[in-house]
Order: C-alpha cells, then structure tokens, then sequence
C-alpha cells in the first residue's frame, strides 16, 4: 500500500476513535482544536487524492452532498412494535405467561424505552451499508446518508469477532439540549416549534440535506441485534458485545430475575429518567435467552418475549385563574394562562402555554376551569384536558382579546395563519424593545447589552428606535441608576464598533419579520445594497431562491412605512453598512443571469453550497427541482434516476462540473 493511504488510514482510524471516545464512552482524550486540526489534515489529504474517496471515513460526518428522496427499502426482517402495558398488574401478567410458556428458569432484560425515531441499520464485515426508518414495518425510507453524520453510530466497527452480516436496531434521539436550542432559534424567528424532541428528531432525519442532520447533533441507542451468526444466545450479552463494537448501548439496561427486581427497576428509572440527557417514555422487558426467545413466538402483532411499560405522563389538576397576552417583537400575540400553582414533576406551576386563538377553541376554555396540565415532552406545561364535569354555568368563557394588551391597537390575523398581531410595531412599547434588543444580539449587531440594558434605556427616554442607540453618549448613560462608567464606556464602545458589521448581517439585525440569517444572506447577494432592496417588488423578491410570497410581503410592507424608512436612513448617516463588501462585489458577474439551474448529486472539485454559491454570485437561480423552467441540471456522481429521467423527458440539458466550471471562466 502506499504511503498517501497508510497516511490517511491511519488518520481515519485515530479520528474514529476519538469520535467514539467523545460520543459513546464521553470521555474525549484530544483537545477539540486537535480534533479539527487533524479532521483538516485528512480532509486535505482525501481532496488531494479522491481515488481514495470512502463514504464512511470521519470526514463524511459533517454530511455527504446526495441529496434525493429517500428510496423505499423492504427490511430483511419486518420491523415490529411492542404491545403497551401501563400497570404493574400487567407487568406481573406478562411474567406469568412467559414463565407458564417456557416452564424453566429464564432471565429478563429491563431497559430504557427511548422516545426518537426507530432505525435499523445494516454491517457488511463490519462497515456501515445502510440505514433504514420503521416505515411501516414491511418497508421504510433508506436515510443512510444522514444516519452517517450521526458520531454515536460506528461507520467502521472495532474489533473483528462480529458477524459477516447482521442488523442492529435501535432509536435516533434528538437530546434535550438540542431540541431546546433549536425550539429557541425557532421561537426568534416566529416559526411553529416543535412540539417534543421525538418530532424534532423524526424530522431532522427525514431531512433532504445531510448536512442540516451533522448540525442538530442527533444521538442514537442501539438495543436488538437481529442476524444468522449472532455472537450469543444471550440478547444482553449480543448487546455488550455491540458496546464492544463501538455501539453506543445504555448503561441503563439491567438483567433481572424476579418480578421485584424488575418494579425495583421501574420505580428507580420512573424518577431518575428526568436526569437523562434524552426522552424516554417507558421501560421495554425482554426475555433475555434468543432460543426461548424463539418457543415463545409472536402474536399476529407483538412479540410473545417482550413488553413495554409506559410511565405516565405527569399531569396535575388546578383552576384556570385568568388569561394574559405576551406581545413580542415582531407584535405577535402569545396567549398564557395563569393558573392556581400546582406541584408537577418536582417543580411549581403557575403558567401554561395556550399557543394561539384556536387551541383556547379546541379547550373550549372557561375561567375557573379545573384543568389537567402536563409537562411531557415539553418544557413550557400545557393544558391538555378540561374537566367539565366541574364547569360552573356561571363561568365566562374565554374570548381571545381584540386589541393589543400593551398599547390598546387593534389585534390583525393573516388569511391561513393562526397567530394575531398588534399592527402598531412603530409604537407598541414591548416591540419597539424587542427590536432594540434582536438589533443587539450577537447574530446581529453584536452590541454589549440585553433586554436590561434596553428596558433601562427606553424608560430614560434615551432610545425609542435603532438609529438612535447611535446617538448615545456614555456620559447620559453613566448618569442612569445601576450603570458604572466602565460598563457605560463599553456598551457606546460596541455600539461604534458595529458600524463594520457586515450588510447580510445589518439586514438580519432590522428585524424585518420572516428575515433570518439565512434569508438575509440570500437577499444581500440578490440586492447587493439597501437601494436595490427597497426598490425590489414582490415578484422580484420571489425569484430568489427560498424567497417566497410571505417573505417578500414582509420585506414590501417594511420599507413602505415612513418610520422604518426614517430609520434606514439614520442609520445610513450614522455609516451602517448599507452594500455589499467589494471583495463580494467583485466577485459577482451576470454570466448566469437568467438561468435557473438544478444540482443532483455528489462532486469532486466543490461542494454543493459551493457551486450553489456560485450559481448565485453569478446571477443565476438555484432550484430545487426539475421543471419546463430549468435551463440546466448539473449533474455529479449518484445523480437519482428519477431525476435523470424526468430531465431528458423535458429536454432540460445535462452538464457536468466541468462543463459548468467552463460556463464562469
Ligand atoms: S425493542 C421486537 N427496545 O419502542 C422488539 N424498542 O413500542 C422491537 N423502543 O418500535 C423493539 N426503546 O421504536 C425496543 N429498548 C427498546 C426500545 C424500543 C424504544 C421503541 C421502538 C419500538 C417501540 C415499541
């Protein structure tokens, strides 16, 4: 073997390793600027020499470029489902049957039921060859490519004594951690939030772009082990030997004898589960021998070996006491309800969330009402139920309110949408503020203050829009309550520095509504200065990519009104960045004006976001999909067939990187 692939094997493997190390055991042993460093070397290495391209090296964690539909695949062995148990009599009933059906000593595995996604995935000597969703049980979608960028799952196993094929099944969680930070991010942005980690989860995999799954940093625990060489006729010990592998398998799964020990184990698991890092709904038991697993069977359903016990969902009952209205910052009206405190899985309740106008409806919703509030898989309780059988005629319905809390206007909802908003965004206080502080935060302007440091400013008078955090002077600000000479310096020193933050960023900072990260950028390198944006009508804003008619209404409305235009151009003599920069500039050409281009499959000189980019930079349209529209596909290795097939029944031309490298030069 040469040296160029002893060097990137060698690579390969100590990088594998300390993804296991960090993902599986939790106990890295190299530094994470080690990490990328060497991550950089192999990456280099294989983009020098792609004659040694591998789809399971590290580097293809952070998401290959296939993008297509998921292929059904038919699982080799049907994908079952547990039947549900809810009681301890049940449990003991389940153990009666199995040791009527075995009459002789057997022992019972008890684990955690993770609440994510099911998966089972396929080793051919070792190596990662596909991944396969539950679908129905008979087939489900091949998201091989995704599962890759999960690090818990080994691309390559260790060791050698594992079998020359077999499956190992499991569950795709998405942590808590994650969830929250991306329920966040959703929440600024006004998008619907998702409602548990389960979902998030579910719809991350399903996601066309690899790279969108490396970044919600999924996790997976691996629990049944299908195959015709299985190492033993123990489902526990096949399980440590998966650990073995480099699978990531609970430290939480016990063998038990007795029926005691195992509601010993529910019971602990029932309050400790609250401290794992992820979901779980429930505790699986299985009959821990595969040959007795075998005498027992299956029903027409269910295996006759195994049963799932669910913790219930931790609910409490209390009265309705009133309704308030949170207004945000784009004018959004957030409904709570104030509820008499509750105790609720250790912590005290006096607030949940109602969502919007329509889940007060579905409630059919009194005040006064006895009410069940649950914490399951979400953060903020909600109300789930109302008792009506406690429901006073007297009590007053609940009316979602017609004017805004905060400055009395009148309340406004989009055709199709379910969220009302106050209208009046130039004067209603809580979104003057709000806009203050998104125009603060680091994404944004990257001002030193937050909501504090806006509230104080606001109530002394000093800011009533954007432009005028510019004509703060420290020595007014020095002057308020609470505030030292030193922390007034350096929030006016912060505030003068981000007159170099970049125009994309300037205009994710205006807090226009649906305008985030993403879409700003877009809109920057479409409308290289403020100019050209505020001249742009709704049909011109729509033939950008992932530019759609609400965004664009959004983008009209803003600059048509007189106050947000005085803003602007405050902010323009202040020296904001309002263009481009010239290095970008000086990169954009019109040698793809006009043309709208489809990219499928995977490359070798650039990445997709790359030609992507160019294809953008060189005013033309990325798209997603093929139609009479498209001028060009440009095609890479893997290109789907459906795709292929549909491009030649329209005529659309076909170009590899070559040839479209050809078209910029
Ligand atoms: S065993 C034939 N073990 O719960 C047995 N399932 O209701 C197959 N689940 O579809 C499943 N944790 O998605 C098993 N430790 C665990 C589990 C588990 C979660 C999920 C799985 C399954 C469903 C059954």
């Amino acid at each position: 073997m040469n040296q160029i692939k002893q060097q990137i094997d060698a690579l390969r493997e100590e990088l594998n390793q300390h993804n296991y190390n960090y993902y599986v055991l939790s106990t890295p042993t190299i530094s994470d600027f080690d990490f990328d460093r060497k991550l950089k070397e192999l990456t280099d290495l294989e983009i020098q020499y792609p004659e040694y391209f591998d789809p399971n090296s590290p580097t293809q964690r952070v998401g290959s470029d296939i993008n297509k539909s998921f292929n059904q695949v038919v699982h080799k062995y049907p994908m079952l489902s547990l039947g549900n148990t809810y009681t301890e009599e049940e449990i003991t009933d389940f153990y009666n049957r199995v040791k009527k059906g075995l009459n002789d000593d057997f022992e019972i595995v008890c684990e955690l039921k993770y609440d994510g996604t099911s998966i089972s995935l396929t080793y051919i000597n070792g190596v990662l060859t596909q991944a396969v969703t539950r679908g129905d049980g008979v087939q489900g979608d091949d998201v091989t490519a995704n599962v890759r960028t999960i690090r818990s799952i080994p691309l390559r196993l260790h060791g050698t004594d594992y079998p020359a094929e077999f499956e190992i099944r499991g569950e795709i969680v998405m942590p808590w951690s994650v969830f929250d930070q991306i329920n966040k991010e959703r929440a600024e942005q006004e998008e619907a939030l998702f409602a548990n980690p389960r979902n998030a989860g579910s719809g991350t995999l399903k996601q066309q772009d690899p790279k969108i799954v490396a970044a919600r940093k999924l996790d997976s625990y691996l629990y049944f082990m299908l195959g015709e060489n299985l190492p033993t006729d123990g489902h526990y010990e096949n399980l440590m030997k998966a650990r073995e592998w480099g699978f990531k398998i609970s430290d939480a799964t016990k063998k038990c004898k007795t029926l005691d020990e195992i509601f010993a184990y529910i019971h602990y698991w029932d309050t400790e589960r609250k401290n794992l890092p992820v979901a779980t709904d429930g505790i699986v038991l299985k009959v821990n021998s595969l040959s007795q697993q075998r005498n027992l069977g299956y029903t027409s359903k269910f295996p006759r070996w195994a049963i799932a016990f669910k913790f219930q969902a931790e609910k409490a009952v209390t009265t309705l006491e009133s309704v308030s209205y949170q207004v945000g910052r784009t004018g959004a009206v957030t409904p709570v309800a104030n509820l008499k405190p509750v105790k609720l899985s250790g912590t005290t309740v006096k607030r949940a969330s109602l969502y919007n106008e329509d889940y007060i409806n579905l409630l059919d919703l009194h005040i006064n009402d006895q009410v069940y509030v649950e914490k399951g898989g979400e953060i903020i309780p909600k109300i789930t139920e109302v008792d009506l059988s406690k429901r006073n005629v007297f009590d007053e319905k609940v009316e979602f309110i017609k004017n805004c809390p905060e400055c009395g206007a009148p309340l406004v909802k989009d055709e199709g949408e379910a969220i009302y908003y106050c209208p009046n965004d130039t004067a209603c206080p809580p979104q003057i503020k709000g806009r203050i502080e998104h125009f603060l935060t680091r994404k944004a302007m990257n001002i030193a203050g937050g909501s504090e440091t806006v509230e104080h400013l606001y109530n002394a008078g000093y800011i009533h829009n954007i432009a005028d955090l510019y004509t703060l002077k420290w020595q007014d600000v020095s002057r308020l309550e609470r505030w030292a000479e030193k922390s007034a310096k350096n929030l006016i020193d912060s505030i003068h520095a981000s007159v170099s933050v970049p125009y994309e960023r300037v205009l994710y900072a205006l807090g226009i509504r649906y305008v985030g990260e993403t879409v700003a950028k877009k809109l920057a390198l479409a409308f290289p200065n403020i100019d050209l944006l505020e001249a742009a009508s709704v049909e011109e804003l729509v033939q950008v990519d992932e530019i759609g008619d609400r965004i664009a209404q959004s983008i009209v409305k803003y600059f048509s009104k007189d106050a947000n235009m005085e803003v602007v151009n405050k902010l323009r003599e202040f020296g904001i960045q309002f263009e481009l920069s010239e290095t970008i500039i000086a990169q954009r050409t019109d040698k793809l004006k006009g043309l709208s281009i489809v990219i499928s499959g995977t490359f070798e000189k650039h990445s997709r976001d790359e030609y992507k980019a160019m294809i953008e930079q060189n005013g033309g349209k990325n798209s997603g999909s093929i139609s009479s529209k498209t001028n060009y596909v440009l095609a890479g290795d893997n290109m789907g067939p459906a795709k292929l097939e549909k491009a030649e029944s329209l005529g659309v031309k076909i170009i590899d990187e070559e040839e479209f490298l050809k078209m910029l030069d």
